[in-house]
């Protein structure tokens, strides 16, 4: 059973509760693909709300811890030493397109350390959760990271700049990484929602995940669950901070070198 901290437990709560109605929404995606309005509107209330009632409901249990949310930006509440780090639709596009791979994702925040983390994907009900120095679980599973140490076996996700993020030297420098890691590996998987990219790692469905640009709210939750699941966690040139730029490396520490080399001189 994993270790729920009293506030593990108020962010559970605030995250199922934000699911119900977005599982709602995404039963009626169906219809609207179809609409000549299309759903993108429909996607952006279903963001918006879904922030609103994880404010509503993490303000009520903790007033004063401040909040950056990727719809609504930074609220800073008086008490400094504690945040909230939201995104309430992780995979959008995916959920647009009545694809089942989003989450909500929800890190705490302490002093300057990623304390809880929750995952949730309300479609197959996986509820990732951690807390730091407690471990990594998915729904009342234990996770670890893979142990495979031999590239050639290793299953490895990224995720690739669109049309709306990212230039085209950005583009150009994902796709030569793309192609120096698959052809070293047992391919490449994108599946378009970053904390499920990283829950994925915490669980050893994929050896490692690599991504360039990332916000805060799209990995953070992510990347305590890796590191409570004993992977390694860094910036893709190296360096430990992953939150200075938003490029994150995650892997078990024997692939970690590895994918690091390869990605430092994608062009060779
Ligand atoms: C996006 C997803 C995607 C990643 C993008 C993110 P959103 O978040 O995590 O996998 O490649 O960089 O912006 O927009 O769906 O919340
Ligand atoms: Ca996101
Ligand atoms: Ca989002």
């Amino acid at each position: 059973m994993p270790y729920l901290s009293p506030a593990l437990n108020v962010m559970i709560a605030a995250a199922r509760k934000a699911a119900r109605p977005l599982i709602r929404d995404f039963g009626e995606l169906e219809n609207l693909q179809v609409s000549h309005k299309g759903p993108a509107d429909f996607v952006s209330n279903a963001d918006q709300r879904t922030e609103r009632i994880l404010f509503e409901e993490l303000n009520r249990a903790r007033p004063g811890y401040s909040f950056v949310g990727e719809e609504g930006g930074l609220r800073e509440g008086p008490d400094k030493t504690h945040r909230f780090i939201i995104d309430p639709i992780d995979g959008t596009t995916n959920f647009l397109h009545g694809v089942p791979i989003f989450a909500i994702s929800i890190a705490l925040e302490r002093e300057g350390q990623l304390q809880s983390a929750v995952v949730f994907n309300p479609i197959t009900d996986e509820l990732y959760v951690a807390e730091r120095s407690h471990g990594a679980y998915l729904n009342d599973k234990r996770l670890r990271v893979a142990t495979r140490k031999n590239l050639a076996e290793c299953l490895i996700a990224t995720g690739i700049p669109f049309m709306a993020r990212g230039t085209d030297e950005e583009r150009e420098l994902s796709l030569a990484e793309v192609k120096a890691v698959v052809s070293r590996t047992s391919g490449i998987r994108r599946c378009g929602a970053a904390s499920l990219d990283l829950a994925f790692v915490a669980a050893g469905r994929f050896d490692a995940f690599w991504e360039r640009g990332l916000n805060a709210w799209d990995m953070a939750a992510g990347i305590l669950l890796v590191r409570e699941a004993g992977g390694f966690v860094s910036n893709v040139d190296g360096t430990p901070d992953p939150f200075k730029n938003g490029d994150v490396l995650v892997a078990n520490e024997v692939l970690h070198p590895q994918i690091l080399k390869i990605l430092q001189n994608p062009f060779s």
